[in-house]
């Protein structure tokens, strides 16, 4: 009688044994899937042939040159109003925010508006342009109700109006990169910087501008002349994802970082001196504070502050997944 219970014991320890094994593999192969398949949906941008509305197309033409030529516009030499620091928003946001993981606009109109954490309220699209004249643009925002508003707001719709709410098609806005599992690193991000970046934006990160002086045949990086410490690209995840894919400028794809380099570079520029922006009241809800948010005061004392600029950024993403935050 033992012996049939032991064997029984034994026969279901195996057993459990290996639908462990199993259900672990499986789980490796769900998390593998999520990993490897990214969206095979592809973004189509509509054509301007397609606008009947003169007006309509009007507004989508000026929209487009705005975001094009801002500084042209409100640059420190802007022919309508002197509001922003020379940068043009396709600076980042690359052939005015068409090209593929060039931190494009194909989800902005299914994105807004909605309830954004970074300002604790709901955020439409003239708020999110406004923002990025704030912040990217170190400057002040232009008017909500005037004509250029109006044209900025009706080319980022026209240009999102084929991708379907819940979609995204794949290379939209930055990627996020693998993260490191050790600190990103400014000296190597300097030296980085030095061989792939600086015969373009300068010595120290100042840019050119053209002959005119009305906007940088090369925008600068840091600086007086740069984006504020409150722009989304001064967290280095955004950095890295957007540089990584495209710069430097037009190279050929064997001269792309890798994702080592996309993050030391990230690190040390955005190490380098940004005008200040009080930025006290964004993330008013501390435990919404992204993982790479490199001021506090945060929701836990479990990660240093050197932690939230430069990482490894794994740990502290864990932890606020597991509480159900992202
Ligand atoms: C061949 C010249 C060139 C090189 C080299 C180059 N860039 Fe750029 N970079 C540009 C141009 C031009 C733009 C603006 C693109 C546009 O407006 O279409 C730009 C834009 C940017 C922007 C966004 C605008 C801003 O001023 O914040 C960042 C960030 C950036 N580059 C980082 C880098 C980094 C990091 C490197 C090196 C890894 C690099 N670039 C190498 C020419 C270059
Ligand atoms: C220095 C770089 C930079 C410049 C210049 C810049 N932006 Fe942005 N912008 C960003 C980054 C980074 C994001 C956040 C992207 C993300 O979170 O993935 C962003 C986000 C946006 C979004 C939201 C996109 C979405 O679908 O959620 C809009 C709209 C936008 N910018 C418009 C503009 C406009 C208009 C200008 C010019 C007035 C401008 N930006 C200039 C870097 C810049």
């Amino acid at each position: 009688m033992p012996r049939t219970l032991s064997l029984m014991l034994l026969i279901t320890a195996i057993a459990v044994i290996i639908c462990v094994a199993a259900c672990k593999k499986h789980d490796k192969a769900v998390a593998a899937a999520k990993v490897l398949s990214p969206s095979k949906l592809k973004w189509i941008i509509p054509d301007t042939s397609e606008i009947t509305d003169p007006e309509e197309a009007r507004l989508i033409r000026y929209g487009r040159n705005l975001i094009a030529n801002t500084s042209y516009y409100f640059g420190p030499k802007g022919v309508i109003a002197h509001k922003s620091n020379g940068l043009n928003c396709q600076n980042c946001h690359l052939n005015a925010g068409t090209k593929l993981d060039g931190n494009n606009f194909s989800l902005t109109a299914v994105g807004y508006p909605r309830f954004k954490e970074r300002i604790g309220a709901v955020e439409t699209i003239e708020k999110r342009v406004e923002s990025c004249f704030e912040r990217s643009l170190n400057g002040s925002h232009i008017n909500s109700n005037s004509y250029e508003m109006k044209a900025f707001v009706t080319y980022l719709k026209w240009i999102g109006k084929n991708v379907k709410k819940g979609t995204k098609p794949a290379g939209s806005g930055i990627e996020e990169l693998a993260f490191l599992d050790r600190p990103a690193d400014t000296a190597i991000g300097r030296a980085v910087y030095v061989s792939k970046c600086q015969v373009c934006h300068g010595k120290n990160g100042e840019g050119l501008l053209n002959a005119s002086g009305t906007a940088y045949t090369y925008p600068p990086l840091w600086g007086e002349h740069s984006y504020n410490i409150g722009a989304s690209i001064y967290r280095l995840s955004k950095f890295a994802g957007f540089v990584k894919h495209n710069m430097p400028y037009n190279a050929d794809k064997s001269a792309q970082l890798t994702t080592d380099q996309a993050w030391d570079v990230a690190a040390f520029v955005n190490s380098q001196p940004h005008p200040y922006k009080n930025i006290d009241a964004d993330w008013p809800k501390m435990d919404t504070k992204p993982y790479d948010y490199p001021f506090g005061p945060y929701a836990d004392n479990l990660f240093s502050k050197d932690q939230r600029k430069y990482g490894p950024f794994g740990p502290i993403k864990k932890h606020y997944l597991g509480l159900g935050k992202k």
